[in-house]
């Protein structure tokens, strides 16, 4: 008999292997020389990270396999390369705040930020190489794949910053890039740790890149949306920086007269100032972008959840999907 995986046993699910992957963190990096080196990068991992990439390679083992043992390392790898994808970005974004502390260029310097981004993607690979499996080379060669893919969404990302004819397409094509790609490879990851057949990984890989593109629209809905404090980053900070969102570019669609001139100026001038952020929050509410977003985020999710039928292990792609509506209904 099977049991129907409800929502909470997703959530239990959720908060069982964030422990255990949190508690693996806390053992990597014990190096004490040089201390500008290894201390940025456990204050990293010590922040009030999801942990959602590597939670999806183990669920995708499972998944596959019907065990996540042999994934551990390659989830750790995951999420060790997300968190310098962090790092830098937040030196690209000149953000200040992440999981409401200090981001690390802040709290040491850009060079020290740096440094342990990189130091940190070979240790990713490292872990990758220790994992149980036959597969390594196919294991490096996703990691690698998902860190050429995320630079080429992060330059598309600055390029866009300075684009003034940017479009609704141009910013769907740098998200798949920037998130979509790291979020399918944690998938795939977690798959080929499992030993999948390639049809398995293509349905890994195609949930994974419809539940990315939904996750980072959901990224820039909560960037000015979320709850006071929630997201641990500066509010409105997209905005601000003069963000090509589908939020703002969609709103531009939308709206008329003063009101699209306001929007407009975000992208003249590359920007506005912090106390206009609130004006443009109310002029997202009042145009319609926000029910346009929401679904947006519910179509692509649905969609996602297709993708995983031919799953063998029916419980594991049950959790696959209940997480996926997590995501999809998230505040944090
Ligand atoms: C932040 O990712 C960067 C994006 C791709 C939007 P997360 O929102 O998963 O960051 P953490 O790991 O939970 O801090
Ligand atoms: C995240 O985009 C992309 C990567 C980290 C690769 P954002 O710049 O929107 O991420 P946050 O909002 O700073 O986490
Ligand atoms: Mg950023
Ligand atoms: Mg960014
Ligand atoms: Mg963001």
């Amino acid at each position: 008999m099977t049991i129907p995986i409800t929502q909470e046993l997703v959530e239990k699910k959720y908060a069982l292997y964030h422990k255990n992957i949190n508690d693996a963190l806390g053992q990597c990096f014990d190096k004490e020389s040089p201390v500008t080196l290894y201390e940025p990068a456990r204050y990293i991992l010590e922040g009030k990270g999801k942990r959602i990439r590597p939670f999806l390679t183990l669920l995708a083992s499972e998944a596959v396999c019907g065990s996540s043992d042999n994934a551990l390392n390659v989830a750790l790898a995951v999420e060790i390369l997300h968190n310098f994808t962090l790092i830098h970005d937040d030196i690209m974004d000149q953000a200040e705040l992440r999981h409401g502390r200090a981001t690390v260029h802040k709290q040491w310097n850009i060079n020290a930020a740096i440094l342990t981004g990189d130091m940190m993607i070979a240790y990713a690979y490292e872990l990758a190489l220790q994992a149980k499996s036959n597969r390594h080379a196919e294991l490096v060669h996703i990691l690698n794949h998902a860190n050429m893919t995320i630079c080429e969404g992060q330059a598309l990302d600055m390029e866009l910053e300075e684009k003034q004819d940017a479009t609704i397409a141009d910013y769907l094509d740098m998200i798949a890039k920037k998130t979509g790609r790291l979020i399918s490879a944690a998938l795939e990851a977690g798959g080929v740790a499992a030993d999948a057949t390639p049809e398995q990984l293509k349905s890994l890989v195609l949930f994974g890149e419809k539940i990315g593109r939904a996750f980072q629209i959901q990224d820039d809905y909560l960037d000015i949306m979320a709850k006071d404090g929630k997201s641990g980053k500066m509010a409105g900070g997209d905005i601000i920086n003069g963000k090509k969102t589908y939020l703002l570019l969609r709103s531009l669609e939308l709206s008329s007269g003063a009101e699209h001139d306001l929007l407009n100026s975000i992208i003249v001038n590359k920007g506005i100032g912090a106390e206009k952020v609130a004006e443009v929050k109310t002029l997202f509410e009042r145009c319609g972008v926000l029910e346009e977003t929401a679904a947006l985020i519910n179509k692509d999710t649905e969609e996602a959840l297709t993708a995983l039928d031919n799953l063998p292990l029916v419980e594991g792609r049950e959790y696959l999907k209940g997480f996926a509506n997590v995501l999809m209904n998230r505040d944090f």
